[in-house]
Formats: structure tokens, sequence, C-alpha cells
């Protein structure tokens, strides 16, 4: 009895779908749903069937009468041109929004530094994350056994065929990419490196295994001090929407000289002094100097002839600042609800 009467069904569905107009719906409701059709012949045999049948036959029946009324309602509806003009559905309503994407903080001060320094004519260059040693530190001026090597806590990776490339490293900074862009390209040179670094160090809310930089070089004759120090206040003011003053003071990079750690005014107090800023009103950003004559030697150039300024700048203490995130292990976390902010 059940399969028969779900059989009845499928032959009414199919028959619905087939019909070209009106009419023919219309008839083929009486001949199964009216009061001699076919459905309702079923139901009114079930006077024959045991009580506990009649229960489950019943109710199946019921329902494949309902299913049918209202495919019949649907088709009708098509033919009569009135789909989609039911008052009870307002097409006017807005459609369900889909989620929309972001971009994630590194990005936001990532693509505005990109747009700076493309506005300036500098390319914007990729480089590996894994490196060799002789880039990563020998080329710039850090020799083996050097004790500057300390600097950076490194991550030394044992290579397949060590005779083949030598040590291999995760590179420690993109400062690796000043001597390869030299060496593919020459002088003069524009260029920005953004990318992923690694440090074998312990995490803490400053301080993270894995993090962005953004490496720049210009090389070029008569390049000087002032050319940095000019530089580096314009891109600190364009990626943080603000005019911002810098401070320079000394510092040791083996691969510059001078070297010079580059502060910005901090942009909480506008150089007043807060606890963002240890009351000092500056904010210690970058790393920077003229590229050492070892460095443009390594990347084929004469440094009687050229010489130029490198920096670089740590991306995730740039996106806390701007952004006032408190932890910079957040920025890898992966946590929608932290990411959802931006
Ligand atoms: N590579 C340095 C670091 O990761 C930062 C740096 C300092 C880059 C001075 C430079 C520079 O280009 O001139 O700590």
């Amino acid at each position: 009895m059940q399969n028969h009467l779900l059989k009845l069904k499928e032959q009414v569905l199919a028959a619905i779908a087939e019909a070209r107009e009106g009419k023919s719906l219309r008839a083929l409701e009486i001949e199964y749903l009216g009061r001699k059709g076919r459905l309702t012949a079923i139901l009114r045999g079930l006077s024959d069937v045991s009580e506990q049948e009649k229960k489950i036959v019943g109710q199946l029946a019921n329902q494949i009468k309902n299913d049918l009324s209202a495919a019949f309602r649907q088709a009708e509806e098509v033919f009569s041109g009135q789909a989609g003009k039911n008052p009870s559905f307002d097409v006017t309503l807005p459609g369900q929004a889909g989620a929309r994407g972001h971009f994630h903080p590194l990005t936001i001060v990532l693509e505005k530094l990109e747009k700076f320094f493309i506005s300036l004519g500098f390319l914007v260059l990729d480089g590996p994350e894994l490196e060799s040693d002789y880039y990563n530190f020998t080329a710039l001026n850090i020799p083996p056994f050097h004790p500057a090597r300390d600097m950076q806590d490194t991550f030394y990776v044992q290579p397949i065929a060590q005779q083949a490339v030598g040590q291999l490293v995760m590179r420690t900074h993109t400062s690796p990419m000043q001597v390869r862009a030299m060496q593919k390209y020459g002088a003069p040179l524009r260029v920005v490196v953004p990318g992923r670094v690694f440090r074998f160090e312990a995490t803490d809310t400053r301080h993270d295994t894995t993090f962005y930089q953004l490496e720049g070089l210009m090389l070029d004759r008569d390049i000087s001090l002032a050319n940095l120090t000019a530089f580096m206040k314009l891109m600190l003011s364009a990626v943080m929407g603000q005019e911002l003053n810098i401070r320079v003071r000394p510092g040791y990079f083996p691969f510059v000289e001078p070297g010079l750690e580059v502060d910005m005014s901090c942009v909480l107090c506008g150089g007043q002094g807060c606890p963002s800023c240890k009351q000092t009103g500056w904010l210690e950003m970058i790393g920077a100097g003229l590229v050492h004559p070892e460095v443009i030697k390594a990347g084929g150039l004469d440094p009687e002839i050229y010489s130029g300024f490198a920096f670089g700048i740590g991306l995730d203490r740039l996106a806390m600042m701007k952004f006032g995130i408190n932890d910079i292990r957040l920025l890898r976390g992966a946590h929608l609800p932290f990411l959802e902010q931006f």
C-alpha cells in the first residue's frame, strides 16, 4: 500500500513537471486529487485495512495529498505569471549578504608601505625564506665566528646536499636581499623587500619566532644621511596617516656605517610621554644606516662610485602601534574575534 502511494506521488510530480499549460494542470489535479480522484479512492479504501495500518497509511496519504496540492499551486503560479508576486514574499527586501572578508592588520600596513615606495620609483621584491648562511650573514659583513652573529638567534637548517649550497638558515632578517638585489639589478637601485623572518626566541607579548620586516635599499651616487632621514620621516608619516617627527641615534649593525636607530614620535601621546613610549615621547621603530663598503663590494659594485642607505622596519610593531595591539602573537593567531576588528 505504502509503495503504491509513493509511486503515485512520483507519477503526479512527473506529470506536473511535464504540463505545459494551466488547463492540463487542472485536469491532472481533478484526476488525482478530485472528489472521485485516484488518491481520494485510496483514502476511501482505507476502511478495509486494519486499525494499525490505517494509521500509518492514512498519515502518509495525507502527507502526499498536501505535498501534491502544494506542487499544483506552485505550478499554477508559474502559468498564471504570479510566481514571485505572492504578496507574502516581498521581492524588494534586501537579500541576505554573504560574510565579507577583509585585510589582516599586517597586510594593511604592508600595502600602505608598498604604495608609498612604488610612488617613489622603488621595486618591490620577494626573497627566499630559507636562505644561505652566506647571504644572511657573510655577505652582510658578518663573517663566521664573528660575535655579531650572536645578535640574532638563528634557526640553522641541515641542508640535504651540504656541498652544493653550504649552510642554510631560516633568514633572520630581510637584509640578505640587499646583496641579492645589487647582484641582479646593479646600480642605481631602489628596492623594498617585505617578508617573513625567523628567530630562535622565547615568545612573549613583544617577541615571536616568526615576524615580518620590510627592508629598503637606495643606492646611487652621492646618497647621504640627509636622504635617509627624509625618507624615514615621510615613510612613517605615510603609514601612520599623520605627520610624525623622527630622531636618530647611533646603533650598531655590521652592514651599515654609520648605523642608526630611528625613533618616531609617539603616535599615542604626540610626543608628550605616556606608558606606551615609557614616558619618553619616542618609539624605536627602524634599524638603518649607510650601506657598508664591504656590502656594496659583495653586491659586485664599486663603493668608490656608489653609496646608499638601507633600513629595516618591523611590520608587526608598526601594526601594533597603528591599531593599538598589545600582543604580537595575536597577529599570527588566526583568532577571528580579534581579526574581525580591523
Ligand atoms: N636587519 C636588521 C635586523 O633585523 C635591521 C636593519 C638594520 C636593516 C640596519 C637594515 C639596516 O637595512 O641598515 O635587526
